[in-house]
């Protein structure tokens, strides 16, 4: 399977507003020097708790967001180095399905409207057209030409989720990203709405970045998978490797913390200790070592390296991977002593 987006030491920091101008107040490091590939084909997760720049990493992988460093090769190409015109074309087909279904739609607009809104926006196409194809999308997501002219309010939650999905595949895309695609909707319409996901990307030869809290959705729906922390990744690779056995001590936490009777194997609980720390100014080693069970003196200060320990299985963790081979602070590996941890 070759690869369809490439990401090359992204970051993107964003400016904390507010303050005097000209007086910074430092940035948020949203995402931080993060590399990853994504196959064609595929679904890849990316997971993490709230606030550890999914949303960010993915409209950096769309071209919403201009990363502050690095590159995104979409099909090979680095997407924000192209001309206006070309990074249209591009952007096209690249689409982006939103949590929340009710927000998201314009309530003033009809089902055509909505749908058809990117066809029309690129102007190639008639009206008819326009209508046959919005009908044959409907009819794709499990709505019907009956449809045409009823409003967002007239439908339940998962119906507006196929609308969205209708829209976000109106002009052929063949990169989807998935941004909590169900965490609104009810458990029982929940599957319903993954299993169109999975129909329709073998239908149409989709490759997904699905974003989701649920480690259940993720183990159902993903191929390969990230796992960030403060806007890092702490893990990623083959899904099936890092449920079976997660390396770092972040998705060992996250996967024990699954009370999820799906999961096969039971694993210790982990608690992790205090709250996700600030992304304004990140720990200098490890993201991770203050809630770390297993930190070592050494975590505070050198940073980990993603690193591959099996074939498609990376973690960046000086636990599995050992410390670098640079000159190092005396007693690196001794364990943290967390009384003395502030977070
Ligand atoms: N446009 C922006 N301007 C300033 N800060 C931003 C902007 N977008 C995101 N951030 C900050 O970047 C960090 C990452 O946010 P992001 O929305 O990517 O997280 P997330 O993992 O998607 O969270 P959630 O699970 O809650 O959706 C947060 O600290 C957020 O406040
Ligand atoms: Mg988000």
């Amino acid at each position: 399977m070759s690869e369809i987006l490439e990401l090359k030491n992204v970051s993107v920091h964003f400016p904390v507003k507010g303050g005097l101008p000209f007086f910074s107040r430092g940035m948020i490091q949203a995402v931080s020097d993060v590399s990853l590939t994504i196959k064609h084909g595929e679904t890849f997760g990316v997971v993490g708790e709230s606030g550890c720049g999914k949303t960010t990493l993915a409209n950096a992988m769309i071209g919403m967001v201009k990363p502050t460093a690095g590159q995104v090769l979409f099909k090979g190409v680095d997407l924000n180095g192209l001309p206006r015109d070309e990074f249209k074309k591009m952007r096209r087909q690249m689409q982006m399905i939103f949590q929340d279904p009710y927000s998201s739609l314009n309530p003033r607009f009809n089902v055509y409207q909505i749908v058809s809104e990117p066809m029309f926006i690129r102007g190639e196409d008639s009206e008819e057209e326009m209508k046959a194809r919005v009908v044959e999308l409907l009819e794709l997501v499990g709505l019907s030409a009956e449809d045409l002219y009823r409003h967002p309010s007239d439908f339940s939650g998962g119906q507006r989720q196929r609308i969205g999905i209708a829209r976000a595949i109106s002009l052929n895309p063949s990169f989807l990203v998935c941004d909590e695609p169900v965490s609104a909707l009810d458990v029982s319409i929940h599957a319903q709405i993954l299993n169109l996901l999975v129909e329709l990307q073998e239908r149409l030869n989709l490759t997904y970045v699905f974003i989701s809290h649920n480690l259940a959705d993720v183990k159902k729906m993903c191929d390969r998978m990230a796992v960030m922390y403060l806007g890092k990744i702490m893990e990623s690779g083959d899904s099936d490797k890092i449920f079976r056995q997660p390396l770092h001590p972040y998705t060992q936490a996250l996967l024990a913390a699954v009370l999820d009777t799906s999961f096969d194997e039971r694993r210790d609980q982990i608690v992790l200790q205090g709250d996700i720390p600030s992304p304004i100014n990140p720990p200098a080693g490890c993201r991770f070592w203050q809630r770390c069970p297993k930190a070592m003196e050494g975590c505070k200060t050198v940073p980990p390296e993603l690193i591959e320990v099996e074939e498609d299985h990376f973690a960046a963790c000086h636990l599995v991977n050992g410390f670098p081979d640079v000159e190092l602070p005396a007693g690196c590996d001794e364990p943290v002593d967390k009384e003395d941890v502030q977070v």
